[in-house]
């Protein structure tokens, strides 16, 4: 059965009632499953059973939940972070530290110095400089830090341009030019055990072909640094997996993936490694919210819901497709435009959509959307931090408060200057 369906006429996640999780813990909140996750992390390792010596880090910024990092630790999944936040989290999870990989175009020496003192796996190295520096910090602690060179395939990886990061304009990696040459300097440094290439070229990636296109970039490159005298014993295949956001719309499965990189890493002799986010925890979460008002508009109805661009940013800073469906169908569908109370035109989800219709009062999802979702999540509009939720069977809890306002107004000051006029007013 899928992890979100519906029984008796009303959505369930797993064996709960999404009517009940708006009744306990209100609305907006991202719902979770449990088995859903679980056999996503365990697809995309089957998907690669034919690769001998793999390590699969999950991509921490997709879904930073600890309750979902401690679940894909259990199913053997390290982490890829992009910043100390992320270590924090990934390790407040139970991930080693030696299984996390830290990617990132921008890691302060602050960064650096403390993923050394905690003992990550590998630094995934973006520029010359930061080898260096990385190095030092390295050296001065009598370590080597292990870690691989970030290649810019100069592929097209064919989907939204904010989310591309494998072109030559795009701010990632070294340019392939430049490369060899980088890569021979970088190898000399005491503080560094170089030991091989990363590359990720975008996310949600519908079709394997750019991917398999840069792929085999990195395999030449691979075979000229060997060709060079350099020891390569470690590749990172990054992610960028794409799901089908939509009925019918492409996208590759883990097989279909796992075979390709077969095929074409069957002569690279290396520990693969990959970072997938989106693929594990997409299908793994919906966004819950009440319809507030169905408003009259034009050309369609605008269903106003609770959760706003603010909870979910994915609509209006890449034009995504969410599906919505009611929690409890009335058995008719309408076609509506449907967006949040932010003040702003772009927090719009859908435009001229078919759904089920639904009234005020009546719960509603936004589907696929445990990558991505709350963690993007702002106070914009001094809107609470959405909560969310994990289901597991029959049971449920909350993984994330909501933070109220009340809550936040703890962290705002009046300057010191200023302090007394507060009273005055008040
Ligand atoms: N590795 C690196 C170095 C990355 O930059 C990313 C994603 C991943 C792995 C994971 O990619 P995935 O398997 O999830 O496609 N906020 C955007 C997506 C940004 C992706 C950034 N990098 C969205 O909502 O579509």
């Amino acid at each position: 059965m899928p992890p979100f369906h519906s029984r008796d006429g009303v959505m369930h996640a797993e064996n709960v009632s999404m009517t009940d999780i708006a009744a306990t813990v209100g609305t907006p909140v991202y719902v979770y499953s449990t088995s859903a996750l679980r056999d996503a992390a365990r697809a995309f390792k089957t998907g690669l059973s034919c690769v001998p010596r793999k390590h699969l880090a999950f991509a921490v910024k997709a879904n930073p939940n600890i309750a979902v990092l401690q679940l894909l630790a259990e199913e053997g999944y390290g982490a890829d972070i992009v910043s100390a936040g992320e270590m924090t989290r990934a390790l407040a999870a139970g991930m080693r530290a030696d299984a996390i990989v830290f990617s990132g175009v921008g890691k302060t020496d602050r960064e650096l110095s403390a993923a050394l003192d905690a003992g990550i796996g590998q630094f995934n190295i973006e520029l010359e400089e930061e080898g260096i520096v990385l190095a030092k910090l390295a050296a001065g602690r009598n370590l080597r830090a292990s870690a691989v060179l970030r290649i810019n395939p100069d592929v097209d990886a064919g989907t939204h341009a904010k989310i591309s990061t494998g072109r030559r304009e795009n701010k990632f990696g070294v340019n392939l030019d430049d490369a060899g040459a980088i890569y021979a300097r970088l190898a000399k440094l005491e503080g560094l055990n170089l030991r091989g290439v990363a590359i990720h070229i975008g996310s949600q990636l519908a079709d394997l072909d750019p991917l398999e296109a840069a792929y085999e970039k990195v395999g030449r490159f691979v075979a000229a640094l060997r060709g060079a005298g350099h020891t390569i014993t470690h590749v990172d295949l990054g992610g960028g997996l794409g799901l089908s956001y939509r009925a019918g719309d492409p996208c590759p499965t883990a097989a279909a993936y796992g075979a390709m990189v077969a095929r074409v890493t069957r002569d690279w002799d290396v520990t693969l490694m990959f970072e997938p986010g989106r693929f594990i925890v997409g299908n793994a979460g919906v966004l819950l919210t009440e319809v507030v008002w169905v408003k009259p508009g034009a050309p369609h109805p605008y269903v106003i819901v609770d959760a706003a661009m603010n909870d979910l940013a994915r609509p209006a800073l890449y034009d995504a497709f969410h599906g919505f469906a009611a929690v409890h169908p009335r058995g008719r569908r309408m076609i509506a435009n449907i967006a949040g109370p932010v003040c702003e035109t772009g927090d719009t989800f859908a435009k001229g959509r078919e759904i089920d219709a639904v009234e005020r009062g009546d719960l509603a999802v936004f589907q696929t959307a445990g990558a991505y979702g709350a963690t993007m999540a702002s106070t914009y509009n001094c809107r609470a931090l959405v909560p969310e939720v994990l289901v597991d069977g029959d049971r449920f809890a909350i993984v994330a408060d909501r933070i109220t306002p009340e809550a936040m107004l703890v962290s705002q000051h009046l300057p010191f200057w200023r302090a007394r006029t507060l009273q005055a007013v008040g």
